[in-house]
């Protein structure tokens, strides 16, 4: 696990840009995509840059269940305007929220998966340790399910909406199992409160407690966090 710590998220937005840059170099043609404030930073830098990703492919972690693509609170919204409207890809995958079956869904979402695997999967951290939406207690094997909320996550999430009800209490979420599979992984983490997450994630030992200690196994990972981020290290 490579670290790098930056003295604000601008910075750390430019690292994992270039990142991403140095894989479509190599031939990545499948970005594993993250919603959440963390990754917008580097999606500014994909929008000012002159990088062409028409032919790229996207394919994102997690979706709420319940909320439709057109909901300002979905994470299908959340990456048409913070991203895909500005900077076109040739193809982009979100879980449906609004699938009529469940079991349907995680099984089509599994074959976009296997059928685009992912050569680069950008993360963001959960207060709690969460990758996706692995909540602590999830197995490191599984692919994509459904998944409930914990309450320090619709807590921590419910900022985004008018008020805590609101916030959905299940989410699809690409499992930990899938996510291991890519082959290069981006987690960035920025702030005091990720501090305690991201010493777990990278000090702890590897234990579903905190679910991005997993990546601890995984070869090619670089994790990026701001000094606040960094301060219990
Ligand atoms: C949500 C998402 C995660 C994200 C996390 C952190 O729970 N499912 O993918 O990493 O929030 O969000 P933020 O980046 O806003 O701190």
């Amino acid at each position: 696990m490579k670290v790098i710590v930056t003295s604000n998220k601008e910075i750390a937005g430019k690292e994992a840009f270039k990142l991403i840059k140095s894989a479509m170099d190599d031939g990545a043609k499948v970005l594993g995509l993250a919603t959440g404030s963390t990754p917008i930073p580097m999606y500014k830098e994909m929008i000012a840059s002159d990088v062409d990703f028409s032919n790229m492919t996207s394919v994102n972690l997690d979706e709420y269940v319940g909320l439709a693509p057109e909901d300002p609170q979905s994470y299908r919204y959340f990456m048409q305007s913070n991203l895909f409207d500005k900077k076109p890809f040739a193809e982009t995958f979100v879980p449906n929220g609004k699938a009529e079956d469940p079991e349907e869904e995680t099984k089509r979402y599994n074959k976009v998966i296997a059928d685009h695997p992912i050569d680069l999967q950008v993360l963001g951290l959960g207060r709690n340790g969460h990758i996706g939406f692995n909540e602590p207690g999830s197995p490191f094997d599984v692919e994509t399910r459904k998944v409930q909320l914990t309450e320090s996550t619709i807590e921590a999430n419910s900022r985004n909406f008018e008020n805590e009800n609101d916030v959905p209490r299940y989410a699809y979420s690409m499992g930990i199992g899938s996510i291991l599979k890519s082959k290069k992984i981006v987690l960035m983490a920025f702030g005091k409160e990720k501090a305690d997450a991201v010493k777990g994630m990278i000090e702890g030992k590897v234990t579903n407690d905190c679910p991005a200690s997993v990546l601890q196994t995984k070869d090619d990972v670089t994790v990026i966090v701001d000094a606040d981020a960094a301060s219990e290290l």
